[in-house]
Formats: structure tokens, sequence, C-alpha cells
């Protein structure tokens, strides 16, 4: 019966194993088997439109594996059970640029464990076929182009650990059947088109350790059942359209090591105590939604904290004084709210931020700091590559040390109020990208050291009281694709500098800035997590 039905399926499939039906020996060899998978596989390759890197090429019936029961056993990225003759358990065919769709055929490999067809270039749907797998135990299909809605007969996969379809063109909603996902570790629908609630019943899936569905059209508010999920370290519903305020139990989930809800429309204030709460955090990120009230002191309690990201949200108040004192933080980003600083204490953070050796980021734009900037601002780690704290009313001089952060690729001073001479130091910052210093009070001549930031792209000194003539240095700017230098007292002659051709390469730079430092493959990267 068995060997009559895999004739069938060899019929079904005469264009591509002519070869093999003529060769009596291996239908009869393989009569020791129940199952025998390669019909199945065929068919795969069968729906391969694209395979520019040859992945497959082994992928055919020759002498050798003709001869051979199962021969395919032996194909790039399959692999075999070892009780289960002919029967496979794993296509892991990643990263190979393999175009076409996925075959529906797939849904027959009854012992298949693990199915990672991630980063290639297939489209159309998931074969809801794919839920009669019931072995399956960890299903990536993420970084493809693949559409339509999530086939409920997923839920299925009652053995499933992992389930990635991140970074593809998935619509719909989360179906209902997913409550039956009882073991499930990892579930990641970042980057698709996903819409409607997040529904309540994801708290039942206790087992789950990574939560991820970044990116997506959710909306409505944040369900409270998701505090069940005792195991959870790592929740991201950045980039959604959530609204509401965040459930206070949500903050009680001591095991989260990654929260990110940034880029939403939630509201309210964050718990003062959250550094008790979540003592485990590396990575807290807010960012543009319209939280309000004090950044809460208590995050400086985070022994592992390394990301603050609280930019664009109606903070108010003081930065907190000892944000820095655990030393970890490599991004600081606080702009764009209404934060103060009024008298000199004020500005304590900066020494506290001293402290992390590892910093790389600054970002305090657009708020409403005031005062004279202290000294300390030159104590930051060499490391820094971002310092932004335009857009406020700081006064006092730009401190010589700025100079020794020789990795700084920005530096945005402008919108204040500052005043003296631009030091000369400034030209130490050979890696620096864009300076903008406009609209302050500085005066003197621009420092012919400027001249030496060969990779300058982008320079503003506008609205200043800069005088006498523009260094002939600036000449050897080569890479200026902006320059800005009006409402000064300047005089003189203005160097051919504009290098238009540019244009493209630095743009695309300034938004990998803006949003870059949270796509979760960065996170990914820095922490090394993957389960
Ligand atoms: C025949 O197929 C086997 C298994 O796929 C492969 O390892 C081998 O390189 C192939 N030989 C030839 C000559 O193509
Ligand atoms: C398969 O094997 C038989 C004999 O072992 C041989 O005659 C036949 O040509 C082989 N087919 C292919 C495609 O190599
Ligand atoms: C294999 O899968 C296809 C598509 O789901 C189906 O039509 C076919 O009947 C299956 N074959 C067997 C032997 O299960
Ligand atoms: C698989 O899932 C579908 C849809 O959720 C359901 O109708 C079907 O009964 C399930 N099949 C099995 C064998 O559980
Ligand atoms: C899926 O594969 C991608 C890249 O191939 C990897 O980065 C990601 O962690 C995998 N996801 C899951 C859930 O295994
Ligand atoms: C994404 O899917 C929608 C249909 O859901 C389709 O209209 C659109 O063209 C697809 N986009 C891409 C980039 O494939
Ligand atoms: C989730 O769990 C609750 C409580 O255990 C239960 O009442 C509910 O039916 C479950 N929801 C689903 C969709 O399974
Ligand atoms: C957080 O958990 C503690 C102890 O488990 C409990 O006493 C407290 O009420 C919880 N807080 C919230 C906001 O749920
Ligand atoms: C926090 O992390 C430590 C070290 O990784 C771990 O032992 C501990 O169980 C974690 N705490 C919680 C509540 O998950
Ligand atoms: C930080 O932790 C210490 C020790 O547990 C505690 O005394 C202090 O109040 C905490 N600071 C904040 C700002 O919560
Ligand atoms: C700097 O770190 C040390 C040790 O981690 C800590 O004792 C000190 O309070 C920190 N200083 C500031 C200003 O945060
Ligand atoms: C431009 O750079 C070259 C080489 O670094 C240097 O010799 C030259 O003096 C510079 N030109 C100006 C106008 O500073």
């Amino acid at each position: 019966m068995e060997i009559r039905r895999w004739l069938l399926q060899f019929l079904a499939l005469l264009t591509m194993t002519t070869a093999l039906l003529l060769n009596p020996s291996a239908s009869t060899s393989s009569s020791i088997s129940t199952v025998d998978d390669l019909p199945t596989l065929l068919s795969f390759k069968s729906l391969i439109t694209k395979d520019p890197l040859g992945a497959l090429s082994s992928w055919t019936i020759n002498s050798s594996s003709n001869g051979s029961t199962h021969g395919f056993c032996s194909w790039t990225g399959v692999k075999c059970s070892r009780t289960h003759l002919g029967s496979v358990m794993a296509p892991r065919l990643q990263g190979l640029s393999l175009s076409g769709t996925v075959s529906p055929f797939l849904g027959n490999l009854s012992r298949l464990r693990v199915l990672d067809l991630s980063n290639n270039k297939l489209e159309g749907q998931i074969p809801p076929s794919l839920g009669n797998c019931f072995a399956l135990r960890r299903l990536n299909l993420s970084m493809n182009s693949l559409s339509g809605a999530i086939p409920p007969a997923m839920g299925n996969l009652s053995k499933l650990l992992a389930m990635g379809i991140s970074i593809n063109n998935i619509s719909g909603t989360i179906p209902l059947s997913f409550a039956d996902l009882a073991t499930v570790t990892v579930l990641s629908i970042t980057s698709n088109s996903v819409h409607g609630p997040i529904p309540p019943w994801l708290g039942n899936l206790t087992a789950l350790k990574r939560l991820s569905m970044a990116e997506n059209m959710m909306s409505g508010h944040v369900p409270p059942t998701l505090s069940k999920l005792i195991n959870l370290q790592y929740l991201t519903l950045a980039v959604n359209n959530l609204q509401g305020l965040i459930p206070p139990v949500l903050f009680n989930m001591s095991s989260l090591e990654y929260l990110n809800f940034g880029s939403n429309q939630l509201s309210g204030s964050l718990p003062q105590d959250i550094g008790s709460m979540l003592p485990n955090l590396t990575v807290f990120s807010v960012f543009y939604n319209k939280f309000e009230g004090q950044i809460p002191a208590s995050l400086s309690n985070i022994s592992g904290l390394e990301l603050i990201v609280l930019h664009g949200n109606r903070f108010r108040g003081q930065i907190p004084s000892n944000i820095g004192q655990n030393g970890c933080l490599i991004a600081f980003a606080v702009g764009d709210n209404e934060l103060q600083a009024t008298e000199s204490r004020d500005w304590d953070f900066l020494t506290s931020l001293a402290n992390c050796s590892r910093l790389f980021s600054v970002g305090l734009q657009l708020n409403n700091l005031s005062g004279i900037l202290p000294n300390s601002i030159s104590n930051l780690s060499q490391k820094l590559e971002t310092l932004k704290a335009g857009g406020n009313q700081i006064a006092g001089h730009i401190p010589t040390g700025i100079g020794r952060y020789y990795q700084l690729t920005m530096l945005a001073f402008e919108e204040n109020l500052f005043t003296g001479t631009i030091p000369s130091d400034i030209g130490k910052l050979s890696n620096l990208k864009a300076l903008s210093l406009s609209q302050n009070r500085c005066h003197g001549e621009i420092p012919s050291s400027i001249g030496n930031i060969s990779q300058l792209s982008l320079l503003t000194l506008s609205a200043n009281n800069l005088e006498g003539s523009i260094p002939a240095t600036f000449g050897n700017l080569t890479e200026l694709i902006s320059l800005d230098l009006s409402l000064n007292l300047l005089s003189g002659q203005i160097p051919e500098v504009l290098n238009p051709s540019k244009r493209n390469e630095f743009w695309c730079e300034s938004t990998r800035d803006l949003r870059g430092d949270l796509r979760e493959e960065f996170t990914i990267q820095r922490t090394g997590a993957t389960s």
C-alpha cells in the first residue's frame, strides 16, 4: 500500500524524476521504509524559480544518489531522521537568495522538526498545510516577501518552540488558534502589516520568552494579561498604533530584560519605582509617545541598564542626577521632551554619565535646559559618537575639552545661547560628519582647523556673530554637501565646496541615526541574544 502511494507521488513529479523512475532498484530498496520524503523535497525545489547561488544544485538525482536509498538525505540543508529512514527532519535553507513560493507539500513532512527558510526572497502565502507538521519545533520564515494572512492551522503546531515570520508582508490579524501554542518560547512577527488588537489571551502562552510584534499596525490597548508571561525577557510592541496607559502590572514583570514601546500613542507616567520592579532591564525604550511626568530616578538603580530611550514625549522636571551611576549606559536619549535645568546641580547627571565608559550616544536636544554648560560635558566616554543638545537655552562657552571625542560623528549645539569663540579643538574631531552651531551667540573668527575635518558633510554656523573671512582650509572639505554660514558678519570669498553627488549617502545616514538604534537587529547583535 505504502509503496503504491509512494509511486503515485512519483508519478505526479514525473518531469523531475524520469531518470529515477526508470530505475526499479531505487523503488524496491525503499520498501524497508514506511515514509519517503523525496517527492516533497522535489516539490519544494520545483517551486523555487531562482537559485542564484546554486544552493539547490545538490538537490538532483545523479549517479551516486540514485544508487543509494535515501541519497536526498545528504542534499544541502537536509537532515533526515536516523530512526525513521527517509523522513526529513530539517530543511535549513536560510540566507540563500532563493526566489519562488513555499510548497504546500512541506505539510507532508510528518517528522519535520526544523523549517528554516529565513532570509530568502520567497513570496506568496504561508501554506496552511504547514499546520500538519505536528513534530515541528522551530519555524523560521523571517526576512522574505511572504504575504496574505497567518494561516489559523498553524495553531495546530502543538510542539512549536519558536516561530519567526518577521520582515515579510503578512497581513490580517493574529489567529485565535495561536492560543494553543502552549510551548512556544519565541514568537516574532515584527515588520509586517498585521492589524487588530493585541489579543489578551497571549497572556496564556506562559512559556514565552521573546515576543516581538514591532512595526505592524496593531491598535487598541496593551492588555494587562501580558503580565502573566512570567518568563518573558524580551517584549517589543514598538511602531504600532497602540494607545492608552501601559497597565501598571506590566511594570511588575521582573523577568523583563528588553522593553520597547516606542512610536505608539501611549500615555500616562512611568512608575517611580520601576528600577526595583524591573531589575534585569538592559533596554528601556518608550520614544515617540505621549508619556509625561518625571523620568523615574530609580532607573539609575538598574545595574545592567544599557539603553534609555525616552525621546519624543512630554517628560518634565530634572534629569535624575545619578542616571549614569551603574556605569553601563551606552545610549541616553531624552531629546524632544520638556525637561528642565535651571541651577547648576540640575546638570549633575552629566557627571554621573561620565561613569559610563561605553557611552556612545547622548541626546538632550529640544528641551528646556538652561544655565551654563558644565565642563563635565568634556568628561564623557571617548567612545562618544553623537552629542545632541540643540534647541535648549544653554549658555556659556563651548568647552575646548570637546575636542577629545575623536569618534564623534555628530555634534549638534544649535539654537542655544552659547557665547565666546568656537574652540579650534573642534578641528580634532576628525570623524565628524555633522557640526551644527547655528543660532547661538558665538563671535570671533571661524577656526581654520575645521577645514581638517575631512569627513564633514553638514556644517551650519548660521545666525551667530562670527566675523572675519571664511578659512581657506574649507577648500579641503570635499565631502561637504550642506554649508550654512548665513546671518553672520563674515567677509571675503566662499570656497567651491559643495558636492551634490554625496547628498543621498548623507541623508540615508541621518535617517538611520533617527531610528537605527532601536531596530531589533541592532539589539540582537549587541546583546547576542538568541533562543
Ligand atoms: C550527487 O548527489 C550527491 C548528493 O546530493 C552529491 O553529494 C554529489 O556531489 C552529486 N554528484 C554529482 C556528480 O553531481
Ligand atoms: C541510476 O542508476 C542506474 C543503474 O544503477 C543507471 O543505469 C542510471 O543511468 C542512473 N541514473 C542516473 C540519472 O544517473
Ligand atoms: C502532500 O501535500 C499536498 C499539498 O498539501 C497534498 O495535496 C498531497 O495530498 C499530500 N500528499 C500526501 C501523500 O500526503
Ligand atoms: C488544524 O487547525 C484548523 C484550523 O485552526 C482546524 O480546523 C483543524 O481541525 C486542525 N486540525 C487538527 C488535526 O487539529
Ligand atoms: C530567523 O532567522 C533569522 C535570520 O536567518 C534570525 O535572525 C532570527 O533570529 C530567526 N528567528 C527565529 C525565531 O528563530
Ligand atoms: C503586500 O501585500 C499587499 C496585499 O496584502 C499588496 O497589495 C502589496 O503589494 C504587498 N507589498 C509588497 C511590497 O509586496
Ligand atoms: C486563557 O486563559 C484563561 C484563564 O486560564 C482562560 O479562561 C481562557 O479561556 C484562555 N483563553 C484562550 C483563548 O485560551
Ligand atoms: C506587583 O507585584 C507585587 C508582588 O508580587 C504585588 O504586591 C503588587 O501589587 C504588584 N503591583 C502591581 C501594580 O500589580
Ligand atoms: C535576573 O537575571 C539573573 C541573572 O541572569 C537571573 O538569575 C534572575 O533569575 C533574573 N531575575 C528574574 C526575575 O528573572
Ligand atoms: C536605589 O536603591 C537603593 C538601595 O536599594 C535605595 O536605597 C534607593 O532609594 C534607590 N534609589 C532610587 C532612586 O530608587
Ligand atoms: C560612578 O560609579 C561608581 C561605581 O560604580 C559609583 O560609586 C559612583 O556613585 C558613580 N558616580 C556617579 C556620579 O554616578
Ligand atoms: C588641504 O590639505 C592638504 C593635505 O592635507 C594640505 O597640504 C593643504 O595645506 C590643505 N589646504 C588648505 C587650504 O588648508
